[in-house]
């Protein structure tokens, strides 16, 4: 199908303003949006965004795509395509820009530091995980570091959503010697933290599920 990309382009070093840049590609509808900027990129060498794995893992290709944040290597070319078949590709919203696609991501690493982002190991456990727990775990564990979350759910304070995924996902170990004072770090009070991890299963692109205040309305 033919598709057009309105991409957002930027170079801090000639552009005063943002703008979007239209490119006409050929690509099918199971492919992904990627696959279509990898096109548009062929015509254009100069455009620039990041990606890696190809496969939704790495986690690099996060940007918004017609206004919602999500993996383009992960997202069908047939599900994007807006009226006029047009699929308009921006920088993940929340993030600095440093050019096109491509967005500074210092901050987000740094956010992750303030929820310490290992276990500490308690010395009076054995190690074993008991393999209900390992379950409820297994979920935010598969985080991959996109930053969609970042980009996508607004949560006030200076510990940045992808960080409060981290913490919890520790303060829920029983390996962990810091537990739920956790909860102190991540700085956000637990009804935040509940409506957090509610809309964050919707907005992940890997669907992370947190068992954080279950049982509660
Ligand atoms: S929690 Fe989901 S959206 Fe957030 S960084 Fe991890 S994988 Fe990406
Ligand atoms: S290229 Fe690795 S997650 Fe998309």
């Amino acid at each position: 199908m033919r598709v057009t990309l309105k991409v957002s382009r930027f170079d801090p070093a000639k552009d005063r303003q943002p703008y979007l840049q239209e490119f006409v590609v050929e690509v099918g509808e199971k492919q992904t949006v990627l696959d279509a900027l990898l096109h548009a990129w062929e015509v254009d060498p100069t455009l620039s965004f990041r990606r890696s794995c190809r496969s939704a893992i790495c986690g690099s290709c996060a940007v918004s795509i017609n206004g919602r944040p999500a993996l383009a290597c992960q997202t069908l070319v047939g599900s994007a395509v807006a009226e006029g078949g047009v699929i308009t590709l921006e920088p993940l919203p929340h993030f600095r820009r440093l050019k096109d696609l491509v967005v500074d991501l210092e901050p987000f690493f740094a956010s992750l530091q303030a929820v310490l982002p290992w276990v500490v190991t308690r010395e009076d456990h054995d190690g074993l995980m008991d393999p209900e727990v390992a379950r409820k775990l297994e979920g935010p564990a598969t985080c991959i570091l996109c930053g969609v979350c970042d980009a996508a759910i607004e949560v006030a304070g200076e510990v940045k959503p992808a960080a409060l995924v981290k913490g919890l996902r520790l303060a829920l170990d029983p390996r962990d010697a810091l537990g739920a004072a956790r909860l102190q770090l991540m700085k956000v009070p637990p009804e935040i933290l509940r409506l957090f991890v509610r809309e964050l299963t919707q907005k992940c692109p890997k669907g992370i599920k947190i068992a954080f205040g279950e049982g509660e309305s």
